[in-house]
Formats: structure tokens, sequence, C-alpha cells
């Protein structure tokens, strides 16, 4: 076979592997669905957990108070204060403040690790508005996205880490509490109103802003999840202890775990589980979050360096690295629209180490390809959740007229991958047709998590104020 069949054959091969068709679609969000209901029986047997939430009363933008937020998500750590008075529109933001967890505290005693998260919003709060000392118990909203098993709206014990933490002596015991803990350490008591995934402050963030229209959050940033407010009567696993208020909760999917065969699982993704932490493990994240996109598209030009001469045939050691190349490469890449695709140029120099004068127009092309077909089957796996859970909640126009339909988003592939957004409602497009994805807006919430963290610790601690607790 000639180089140029060559070319074709492997490229080719990415090309259709990578492209979700409409059928396809349309097949996975049947089989998210199943998953879906399957998770919510008390003894179905589903790949994704299911886990309610505790949170029953979300904001409605009549919360008032002091509040405070941590947001652990996975690579950084964020902390702010806001102050919410009656009218929604005097929403007092304090200016949030972001820092990289540093790669030693994921694997260091929980207690350490916690000691570092209280020590920042201890340390930002000295330096905006006098610092914590200034309340006599300070309330705050305690955002931990990862998978835990909730016992109360404040409660509930982390089930396994996930995006890479490791750290000792938390799986089992309560976050909150071990937070709490830290804050004391340090001299300090502290009220942590809420513990809510990221897809619930997500969720809640947009419900304070923007009314009751938005029952779906989505988050894309190193992982991926999802949550929506789910009819208790169909939350048939249980919730020991639990006094309704409502008729309504926040399920947290964990979309992460979900697999089904109709997943379209290529030979790179298969590696890649392969040799990751967990093998088997969070499937749908492998296949989709912003921790993977980098390392994927990493994966798949190696074969076309051995298989269709890309690059001269030649990887450069820097390439074989795993997960030298990130998300945001990708991305970069993805939006280069200069006539050489200089910028392209300029990353593989940087990341991969390729001098920019030997790599060919040609071969930047095929790097932008991939990098698009990578982002694309990303987003459109994203929309088989979306639509999966408007289905869920009979709002997909299928088994009624179609309705409108606001999907809180955040996350940092959200924020810094400018043209995700609309790959994911292309997906939800060619999944729901016209009518009903013209009806669904992707929307992000201002203040992200963080806020929307306050907002439910807001929503909690009021209401534990007015039944007079
Ligand atoms: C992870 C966690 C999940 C979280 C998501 C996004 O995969 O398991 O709880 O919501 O990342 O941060």
């Amino acid at each position: 076979m000639s180089t140029d069949e060559a070319r074709q054959s492997a490229l080719e091969h990415y090309r259709q592997g990578l492209q979700v068709t409409p059928e396809q679609l349309a097949q996975i969000r049947d089989a998210f669905v199943r998953e879906v209901q399957a998770g919510l029986r008390r003894d179905g047997h589903s790949s994704l957990l299911m886990l309610p939430t505790m949170v029953d009363i979300l904001p409605d933008g009549h919360e008032t108070g002091e509040f405070y937020a941590i947001n652990f998500g996975g690579t950084n750590l964020r902390v702010l204060f806001t102050k919410l008075a009656k009218d929604k529109k005097q929403v007092e933001l304090v200016e949030e403040c972001t820092a990289e967890i540093p790669l030693e505290y994921r694997r260091c005693h929980v207690d350490q690790l916690m000691d570092y998260v209280a020590g920042q919003l201890i340390a930002w709060a000295d330096h905006h508005g006098g610092g914590l000392h200034r309340h006599e118990r300070p309330v705050i909203g305690f955002c931990f996205s990862f998978p835990v098993e909730q016992t109360a709206i404040d409660a509930g014990k982390l089930i396994h880490w996930t995006k890479g933490f490791e750290n000792e002596g938390a799986i089992g015991q309560n976050a909150a509490q071990l937070l709490a803990d830290a804050f004391k350490r340090q001299g300090l008591s502290v009220h942590i109103a809420a513990m809510v995934n990221d897809t619930v402050a997500t969720l809640a963030g947009i419900r304070y802003g923007d009314g009751i229209d938005a029952n779906v959050a989505v988050i894309m940033g190193t992982g991926t999840n999802a949550c929506y407010l789910e009819q208790l009567s169909h939350i048939e696993k249980w919730l020991p202890g639990f006094r309704p208020r409502t008729s309504d909760m926040v399920v947290n999917t964990e979309l992460p775990g979900f697999t089904a065969p109709e997943l379209p699982l290529l030979d790179v993704d298969e590696e890649l589980d392969a040799e990751s932490n967990h093998p088997g493990q969070q499937t749908f994240e492998k296949l989709t979050a912003g921790l993977y996109m980098g390392e994927i598209t990493r994966r798949i030009l190696l074969r076309l360096v051995a298989e269709d001469g890309l690059f001269g045939g030649q990887a450069p050691d820097a390439m074989k690295v795993a997960y030298a190349f990130t998300t945001m490469h990708v991305s970069l890449i993805y939006h280069d629209e200069s006539a050489e695709l200089d910028e392209i140029g300029r990353i593989l120099q940087e990341v991969l180490q390729l001098p920019a004068d030997q790599t060919r127009t040609e071969d930047r092309k095929q790097v932008q390809e991939v990098c698009g077909l990578v982002a694309q089957r990303s987003a459109r796996l994203m929309a088989t959740a979306v639509t999966g859970l408007l289905r869920q909640l009979g709002r997909d126009g299928s088994s009624r007229p179609a309705q409108r339909n606001v999907v809180a988003v955040d996350g940092g592939v959200f924020a810094h991958f400018p043209a995700y957004t609309a790959l994911l409602h292309e997906g939800i497009r060619d999944i729901l047709g016209e009518e009903a994805a013209g009806l669904c807006s992707l929307k992000a919430v201002e203040g992200g998590a963080s806020f929307g963290a306050a907002c439910v610790a807001a929503a909690a601690n009021n209401y534990m104020k007015a039944v007079g607790n």
C-alpha cells in the first residue's frame, strides 16, 4: 500500500469511529434512560449510582444572608463570599479566588488535604472583608465534586475518589465533618449548611437567578456529570429517616460511570482505560471529560504517526508521554483559523517538541481534524445524557408538546472551549429535532458552582431558621 493509501485508511478508521450518527445517539440515549430507571430502583443494577442528594428545596431567589462557598472540584479549589439580599438583584458577590490544587495534596492523608482547603478560605477571607472571625459562626456551602452517599443535606460519605485523588482516610467518611474538623484545628467553628456535588450547585445557582425552568445541570470540566430534579415517588431506593418537605429531590446521576454496549468504544479508548488508575470504571467520563480529551487525541495521533506517516512517521519522545497533550491544547488547535495554522504549529513545537518548520500544513490539518472529532464525540455523547434526562422528566417533546428547558452548565470545558456549547447543542438537535432543541437552552451560571453552593447553603439555612431550628 502506498503511504497515501495508508494515510486514508488510518484516519478514516477514526473518522468513522468518532462520528456518532443520530441513530446511534438515540440508541445511547435510550440505554442511558434504562440505566437511570434501574438506578432509581431499590435493587436495580445500574452503571449509574443515581445518588439522592437530600436537596429537596432549591433556592428561588428569596434567600437572604451572608455565605461563604468552598468549591473543591478536580483541578482547582475556589472560594467566594456572597451577600444575598431580599431582592435577588441586590446580590453582592465578592470576587472568587481560584487556586490550582497542588499535586502533593492529591496523595496525602485527607486531614492534610482538608487543612489545605480550610486554610485557603481562611487566608482569602483575611484579605477580603476582615476574615472569618468577624462572623460568630460563618455559614459555608461546600461543593464537593465527588460521589457521595448523602445522609443529610449537610452530611455524606465519600464512596470513592475520582479525578486522580487518592487521599487516605476519606472513603466512607463524612466529608463535611472532615472539613469542619479542619477548621476546628485552626481555631474556627463554622457551620457547613450544605455539602453538594457541583452539578447540584450548578442547578441551584441557575434556579436562584433564573427561576424554575431549569431541571437539569451538567458539568464538563476535568470530570463530567449531570443531575436533575426527580419526583420523590420515582426514587424507590431509600432514604432512611428522610422527611419529605416537597415532592421532588435532586438526583446526582454520577454520569461518569455510565456504560452500555451501545457506547462506541474505540481501540484508543480501550488502551486508555487499561492503562488508567481504575480500569473498567468511569467509562463515560473517559470518553468525554476534560481530563481525557487531550489524551485520546495524543493516542490517535500516535496511531497516525505509525500507520499513516503523520509527522514523517517519527513520533518525538515528548509525544510518548501520557497526558502530555491536554484538552486546552485540543481547544486551541480546534479554534485555529489562520491560513497556515500557525497556532497549531506553535503548540506542536511547544508540547510535542516538533520544530514548527518541520510540520507541514497537511499534518497540522490532520491534527486539527482529530481534535475536532474527539471534541465533537464528547459533546454528542454528552447530548445523550442531557436528552435522556429530559426524556425521563417527560420534557423532551416525545410524550407531550415540546416545552422550554433550561439546562444549567458549568465546568472548565464550557468556560475554555468556546465551541463546545455549540457542539453539544448540535447533538441535542440531532436527537430531539429542530423544534424541541430550539426550546432547549444551555445556560452558564454566573459565579458557577461556587455561587450555587452558597445558594444551597442559603436555602438550607433560611429554611432551618424559618422552622425555628
Ligand atoms: C467526577 C465526580 C462527580 C463530579 C464530576 C465533575 O467525575 O465523580 O461527582 O460531579 O467529576 O466535577
